[in-house]
Formats: structure tokens, sequence, C-alpha cells
């Protein structure tokens, strides 16, 4: 969805995008979780007219969202617990990115100030008449109910396409540029979303996959749904 190009070679992929922040962050969680996750080998990595290229290992195995995984809504929700399971076992004592919730509200007032908020691609209650008036006030309220932050790694993007699995194991993270310390709820509720909407038929409009029930993700993560932290992570991801 992003302005980024992706070049598939037999068993690499470059990764061509603007080099700001979050490519560098990219790059340079994708460094410290070499060994430590299933985050694919960098082979090279430069920076030229501010464009960065990242020449990495290709993943093994299927995306959560490939069919395979769509029919088996019970072995997708577990592979998907396994990860997050895995992002929070590690030691965030040394990690070198902080995500948590003040420099994500930064973050968010910068997009709102210079016009990245994209709003044709947002939850249809989140704006209008049900809804906040505008991005000002949706910020305006994420910054007077901030919850408790249980600080994990978080992937940052946990959705599908960014997962990959053989069975019920992840075999590769990507798209790392939001990886740092955070409340371990954005990524459940950015998960949470994912399944939705795959499973709403948004993205795969040929073909219809039964059988997945919310539960289920619940379920394999062993944790009750915390339904205000979970509304709380997807309105704020409606500013990035
Ligand atoms: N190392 C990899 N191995 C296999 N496939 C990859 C790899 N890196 C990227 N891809 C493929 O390219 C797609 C886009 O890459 P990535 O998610 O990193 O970029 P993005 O533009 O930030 O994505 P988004 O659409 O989430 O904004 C992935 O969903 C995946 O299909
Ligand atoms: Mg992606």
């Amino acid at each position: 969805m992003s302005e980024v190009s992706v070049l598939i070679c037999e068993d690499k992929i470059v990764k061509v995008q603007e080099y700001n922040e979050e490519s560098e962050n990219e790059y340079r969680m994708m460094q410290y979780l070499q060994g430590r996750l299933p985050v694919p080998f960098i082979h090279a990595y430069e920076v030229s007219n501010d464009k960065s290229y990242l020449l990495m290992g290709k993943c093994k195995g299927e995306m959560s969202c490939a069919p395979e995984y769509m029919q088996n809504p019970r072995v997708l929700c577990r592979l998907l617990a396994d990860g997050l399971k895995r992002l929070w076992s590690i030691d965030i004592s040394d990690c070198p990115s902080n995500q948590s919730l003040p420099y994500k509200l930064a973050q968010a007032a910068y997009n709102i100030e210079n016009g990245l908020v994209d709003l044709d691609n947002v939850e249809p209650d989140t704006f209008g008449e049900n809804g906040f008036k505008n991005p000002a006030e949706l910020l305006q309220w994420l910054r007077e109910n901030r919850p408790d932050e249980e600080l994990v790694l978080s992937h940052g993007d946990y959705c599908l396409p960014n997962i990959f699995g053989v069975h019920d194991k992840v075999s590769g993270l990507i798209d790392l540029g939001k990886t740092g310390i955070a409340d371990k709820w954005c990524d459940i509720a950015i998960c949470y979303r994912s399944l939705s909407h795959n499973y709403s038929g948004r993205y795969q409009k040929n073909i219809t996959f039964t059988g997945y029930d919310e539960s289920l993700f619940f379920q394999e993560l062993g944790i009750e749904p915390n339904w205000e932290k979970i509304r709380y992570y997807i309105l704020l991801d409606e500013l990035f």
C-alpha cells in the first residue's frame, strides 16, 4: 500500500523506499534482530539520492494472507499468536528503537500538520456523524485517553502480509519500519483489524473464506481481549 518498490529475485528481495526515519529504523531493527527472531538476512544496504536500498533474503513459507492460511483460521491464528509470543519474549533492555506512545503521538501530530493522514483509508466510523470531526480532534482524544502501556518488543505493523509462516510457526517477519519498544496491545489491535479485513473479503474479492471467528485469535494468544485498548490503537493507526 505504500510507495515502495519490491524487486523479487529467486532467493533475495530488494526493497527500495524513500530514505527517512522509518526506512532507517527498518534497517536498524532488522540488524538488531538477526539471530533473535526470524527476520530476513541482510545482504546489503545502501542509501543514495534520498532512497534506501535493502537487499535481503526472501522469507521461506507463505504470507499469512495466502489462501492456504485463510482456509484454516485456527492454524492462521496459531501462527499469528506464535509470532506475537516470540516478539514478547525478546529482552528489550538494549533495544535500539522506542516506539512507545510519546513517540507515536508526536509522529501522529507531524502527520496531521503535514497532510500525511490518508482519509480514504480509515474505518467507516472513525470520522463523521458518529465519530470524530477531524484528525486533530482524534489526536486530542488520543492524548487525553492514553492507556497504561505494557512495554514489549512490538512489530508496529503486525498485519497479515507482513508475517510469513511454515505451518503454525513464523518463518519471517518483514516491514520493520515501526518496530521497537511499544505496548503489546498495539500489535494485538493491528492484527485483530487485519484478520477482520482479510476475512471480510475486502482484499480477495473472488474467494470467500469461512470459519473465522475472532475468539480464535484470543484463544490462541491465551489472553482476554481488552477492547478499550484495541479500539485505542486502531484509532491511533488512523493517523498514520
Ligand atoms: N524478505 C521478503 N521475503 C519475501 N517477501 C517479501 C520480503 N520483503 C517484502 N516482501 C513482499 O513485498 C511486500 C511488501 O513489502 P513490505 O511489507 O516490506 O513493504 P511495504 O510497502 O512497507 O508494505 P505495506 O504494503 O505494508 O506498506 C510484502 O508484503 C511481501 O509480499
Ligand atoms: Mg508490508
